[in-house]
C-alpha cells in the first residue's frame, strides 16, 4: 500500500492535517492505535485561539463549533478577592472560542470520513522506517496482520507518549525540558458555569481555575501536588478547596454533580529538530505546554499549517525551500508559546520554594498588571493567539 503523507496519531493535530492535505489534494493514511470511540470521547483541551477557529471554519470543519462553541471576548485574573479583566476584544480586536477537543476531534473525523479518507484505528506496533531516505514507511500491525504503508513523507502526529519522536536518533536530537513543582486536579462538573467568561486565580493557597465546556457544563482546575492521590479528594473537599481559592464579593460558585475526576502533569518540553530526513513532529509529539494559557491544542494546529504549506508546495512545483525550514519555522511559534506558558505558570502558582520576598515579586509582578494597558495587552495578544505562521 503506498500514499503521499502516513500520518501516525488521530489527535487533533494527524486528524488536522490529513483534512487541510486533502483540501489541496494531497492523499494521506492516518494510523492510530487506539479504537474510534476512545479518540473521541477524550476529553482534553477547550480553548481555541482566533487564528485557529478561523482555520477550522475556512476549511469546512466549523459548522458544529459555530452552533455550539462559546466565543469569548474577555478573562478574568483574581486575586485578593478582586478581578481584573482583561478585554481580549479591546485591547486586540480578537477573542477566544471554548469549544471541546473532543468535539473537534469528532468534527474532523466525520469530515474525513465523509470525503472517504483512510482513517485506521487499532493499528498497533507501529514503526517507521528509512525515515532519511527518498523512500521511507511504516510497518504496523492490524487485525493480526503485518502491514507496510510506504509513503512520500511520515507525519509523526502520535502525541507526547508517541514513537516518532525517538526515531530521530538520541545523537541528533536535544530536549528541553522543565517538570513544575505541581499537578492539577481537573473536574467536569454537571453545572452551568459560575461564570460566563475563563477566571485564573491566584491565592495563597494555591491556584484555580474556573472554565468550561458548555452552558451546562463547568471545568475547573485546582494547583496540587505533582503526584497527587485523588482518592482523598471527595466531591465535597474539592468545591470547597475551589470556593476558596475563587473567593470574591458577590461570587457564588455553584456545586453540582462530578462527573471526571484527574490530576495532570505540568511540564515545559521541546525537542529540537522537529524533523529529520522525511520525517516531520507535529503537535504534542514535539512539545507540550503547561495547560495554563490553553496553549497545547493550538500549537499542534500552527505545526499543521505550516506543514501543509510545505508540501503542498512541494508536491506542486518540487520546490523543497518550505519544506526544510518547516522545524525553523514551527519553533519560532513554539518558543514564544512556551514562554509564554512559563510566565502564566510562574505569575498564578504558590511555589513552595519561594521565599517571602519572591512571593512579594510574584504579587507585585500581578498587580503591575492589572494596571497596566501595556502589560495586559501583551498577556491579550498571546492569549488570543499570534499569527499561526511566523
Ligand atoms: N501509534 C499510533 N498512534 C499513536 C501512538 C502509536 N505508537 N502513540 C500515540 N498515538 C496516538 C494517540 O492515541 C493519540 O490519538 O496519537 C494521538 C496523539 O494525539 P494527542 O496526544 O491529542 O496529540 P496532538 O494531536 O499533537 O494534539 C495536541 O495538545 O495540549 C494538547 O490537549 C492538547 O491533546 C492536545 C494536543
Ligand atoms: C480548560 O477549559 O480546560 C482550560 C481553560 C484555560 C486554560 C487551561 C485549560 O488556561
Amino acid at each position: 500500500m503506498r500514499t503521499q503523507v502516513g500520518i501516525v496519531g488521530a489527535g487533533p493535530a494527524g486528524l488536522l492535517l490529513s483534512h487541510l492535505l486533502h483540501l489541496n489534494g494531497i492523499e494521506s493514511v492516518v494510523l492510530e492505535a487506539r479504537s474510534r470511540g476512545y479518540v473521541e470521547a477524550r476529553i482534553r483541551a477547550g480553548v481555541l485561539e482566533q487564528p485557529v477557529e478561523k482555520l477550522l471554519n475556512d476549511s469546512g470543519v466549523g459548522a458544529r463549533m459555530r452552533e455550539l462553541g462559546l466565543p469569548h471576548e474577555g478573562v478574568n485574573l483574581r486575586t485578593g478577592g478582586r478581578d481584573h479583566r482583561i478585554d481580549l476584544k479591546a485591547l486586540t480586536g480578537k477573542g477566544t472560542m471554548v469549544y471541546s477537543q473532543h468535539l473537534i476531534v469528532q468534527d474532523l473525523i466525520a469530515a474525513r470520513l465523509a470525503a472517504g479518507g483512510d482513517v485506521r484505528f487499532e493499528a498497533s506496533g507501529i514503526g517507521l522506517r528509512d525515515v532519511r531516505t527518498d523512500a521511507p514507511y511504516i510497518v504496523y500491525e492490524q487485525d493480526g496482520k503485518q502491514h507496510r504503508l510506504d509513503c512520500a513523507v511520515i507525519a509523526g502526529c502520535d502525541g507526547f507518549h508517541g514513537i516518532s519522536r525517538d526515531t530521530i536518533p538520541a545523537s541528533v536530537r536535544q530536549s528541553f525540558d522543565r517538570e513544575y513543582p505541581f499537578g492539577w486536579l481537573g473536574i467536569l462538573a454537571d453545572v452551568a458555569p459560575s461564570s460566563h467568561e475563563v477566571v485564573y486565580a491566584s491565592h495563597d493557597r494555591g491556584f484555580a481555575l474556573l472554565s468550561m465546556r458548555s452552558p451546562s457544563v463547568s471545568r475547573l482546575y485546582l494547583q496540587c501536588e505533582p503526584d497527587e492521590d485523588i482518592s482523598k479528594w471527595s466531591d465535597d473537599r474539592i468545591w470547597e478547596e475551589l470556593s476558596t481559592r475563587l473567593a470574591r464579593d458577590g461570587f457564588t460558585l455553584q456545586a453540582g454533580p462530578i462527573t471526571q475526576k484527574g490530576v495532570t502533569q505540568m511540564r515545559s518540553f521541546v525537542v529540537e529538530p522537529m524533523q529529520y530526513g522525511k520525517l516531520f513532529l507535529v503537535g504534542d509529539a514535539a512539545h507540550i505546554v503547561p495547560p495554563t494559557g490553553a496553549k497545547g491544542l493550538n500549537l499542534a494546529a500552527a505545526d499543521v499549517a505550516v506543514l501543509t504549506r510545505a508540501l503542498t508546495a512541494w508536491f506542486r512545483t518540487g520546490a523543497t525551500d518550505l519544506l526544510e525550514s518547516y522545524g525553523e519555522t514551527c519553533l519560532r511559534r513554539v518558543w514564544k508559546a512556551q514562554r509564554f506558558s512559563w510566565w502564566m505558570t510562574s505569575l498564578l502558582h504558590r511555589f513552595s520554594s519561594h521565599t517571602p520576598f519572591e512571593r512579594r515579586v510574584q504579587q507585585a509582578e500581578l498587580d503591575g498588571l492589572f494596571g497596566s494597558v501595556a502589560a495586559s495587552t501583551a498577556l491579550a495578544e498571546n492569549y488570543v493567539g499570534l499569527p499561526l505562521i511566523l
